[in-house]
């Protein structure tokens, strides 16, 4: 897929080549000059007319007629250098993989002089450009019987020029990684509740085990009987569907021990049981296992990039659905942890099949815990869709996590962790916890109920029920599931420290 040349711009043959353009004195734009000499100066002309343009985003295609090897000359608009970073940078590619893709390009060729930039080093460029190659174009499945007229065509080939320093060729291959894990997650979330169920979603683990040689272990509804997950149990109970927990591990160090647990709520579909959802609520519940989608998407880059480091990756998956046998308001369950919960309302099940996977991650000895999961709409509410909230009972850990998500470019924003939220979870005559204490303030109670179960293990919650799914596309994918927090996690582990 990649390859990393040390070759001119004005020698190369390739079907697109493209070239970045500052908002800056040609004269200083060496590769832009050296191919305006080869046109007989014509692409000044061009700029001129505003053919070409240098505005941040703007994609420009010019024909080259034989005047230099490369068949066409994509100009992406880069804007004011002081003002490029890499964030805008893998965006300002997303658009122009997009145009390569409407073209049917399947071969292009980057010259990384045109595009290297004061504010950020040439591997993350690389990086987020290749992330960008992944996710930009990436399509979802669809089940329509009448084919499209236009097949799409793949990139094939992506060649940068200019350098041939070896730390970007591993860049390059890291940024795909990290791009396609994203899809993964995005393939994960599109999937109908009837086409992906817990099973499913255990085989597809299986499946990705077998594929980068993760360890796994996948309990069956007699194994998490055993492992004594009361809550995930009470969840599953109304489903005709068997649960599955799911178990990975990456062992990145000569030792297995100490490990990062990643944990993925895995509701497949989300009715809300008897405290059942209205029927504009129930559309788009396929996505209620957005967070071990993630976790998934992120484990298939792991085994892509092998970071230094013991990922142990965790998965409770099974629907949320209503039967004469389905747990009910007022039930009272035992967790795994022995912890007991008022069932106060059914419709808060991540946060039950979420404690137990928790109370197993501490089990297993893990050092850090995060948490992914669709988890609240008040998310929603309080930060919209384009923030993820967050979650911890230590800062440093979520400082890991924030940085790594500001390297790809998901935000992130910190939401109060107070001991009037982890009183108000214990509000319960009957039990030790409360799964759903009121609406005001929901997520922050979800957060601090899931955090009831990390105990003094180093947590962070990322509640993703807003970011997971985006309403329009935009210049890193299709409308839809977004893959949000795959890249995050997989950032955090690639940087992961003590
Ligand atoms: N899966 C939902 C949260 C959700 C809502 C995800 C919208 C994506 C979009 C979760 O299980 C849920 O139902 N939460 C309830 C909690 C309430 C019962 C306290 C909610 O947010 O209303
Ligand atoms: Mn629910
Ligand atoms: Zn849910």
């Amino acid at each position: 897929m990649f390859k990393v040349s040390n070759e001119t711009v004005e020698k190369h043959e390739t079907e697109a080549l493209i070239v970045g353009l500052f908002e800056k004195n040609k004269q200083d734009q060496l590769e832009y000059q050296s191919l305006n000499e080869a046109f007989q100066s014509e692409l000044d002309t061009l700029v001129e007319s505003g053919d070409i343009s240098n505005a941040y985003g703007k994609v420009s295609k010019v024909h080259t007629f034989g005047k230099v090897p490369a068949k066409r000359i994509y100009f992406i608009g880069l804007g004011k250098e002081d003002d490029l970073t890499t964030n805008k940078t893998r965006n300002a590619f997303g658009k122009l993989f997009k145009k390569l893709s409407e073209d049917q390009i399947s071969q292009a060729c980057i010259s990384l002089p045109s595009i290297t930039h004061a504010n950020s080093e040439l591997e993350d460029v690389v990086e987020a450009i290749s992330e960008a190659a992944a996710m930009a174009t990436n399509v979802l499945s669809t089940y329509h019987t009448e084919q499209d007229d236009q097949p799409k065509v793949e990139l094939e080939q992506l060649h940068f020029i200019g350098s041939d320093e070896d730390s970007l060729v591993s860049a390059a291959s890291n940024g795909y990684a990290l791009g396609n894990g994203a899809n993964v997650a995005r393939h994960l979330v599109n999937l109908p509740g009837n086409l992906l169920t817990a099973v499913d979603l255990a085989a597809f683990a299986e499946d990705m085990a077998e594929k980068h040689q993760f360890d796994i272990e996948i309990y069956e509804k007699e194994g998490i009987e055993e492992l004594g997950m009361g809550a995930l149990l009470s969840v599953n109970q109304g489903s005709l569907e068997p649960p599955r927990f799911i178990v990975m591990k990456f062992q990145g160090k000569a030792e297995w021990d100490n490990p990062v647990a990643l944990v993925g709520k895995g509701i497949t579909f989300d009715t809300g049981g008897y405290s059942l959802k209205p029927k504009d609520g129930i559309i788009g519940m396929k996505m209620d296992m957005g967070g071990a989608a993630s976790v998934l998407g992120a484990m298939d880059a792991i085994g892509h990039i092998r970071p230094e480091e013991n990922i142990i990756a965790l998965i409770p998956a099974t629907d949320n659905m209503i039967s004469d046998r389905a747990y009910k308001p007022d039930d009272v369950i035992v967790t795994m942890s022995g912890k007991t919960v008022e069932v106060r309302n059914t419709d808060a099940e991540g946060r039950l099949a979420l404690a137990d996977a928790i109370t197993y991650a501490r089990q297993q000895g893990a050092r850090k815990i995060v948490d992914v999961a669709t988890l609240t709409g008040g998310v929603v509410v309080a930060l919209g869709d384009q923030v993820t909230g967050a979650m911890t009972n230590n800062e440093s850990w979520l400082g890991e996590i924030q940085a790594a998500s500001e390297k790809v470019d998901e935000l992130i924003w910190q939401l109060p962790y107070l001991d009037v939220y982890k009183k108000a979870v214990r509000n319960s005559h009957i039990a030790d916890l409360n799964n759903s204490p009121g609406r005001k303030g929901h997520a922050v109670l979800a957060g601090s109920f899931v955090g009831a179960f990390a105990e003094d293990t180093p947590w962070v919650h990322l509640d993703i029920a807003g970011t997971a799914m985006a309403e329009a596309p935009h210049d890193l994918g299709p409308k839809g599931p977004t893959g949000v927090m795959a890249r995050t996690l997989v950032k955090t582990m690639m940087n992961s420290s003590k």
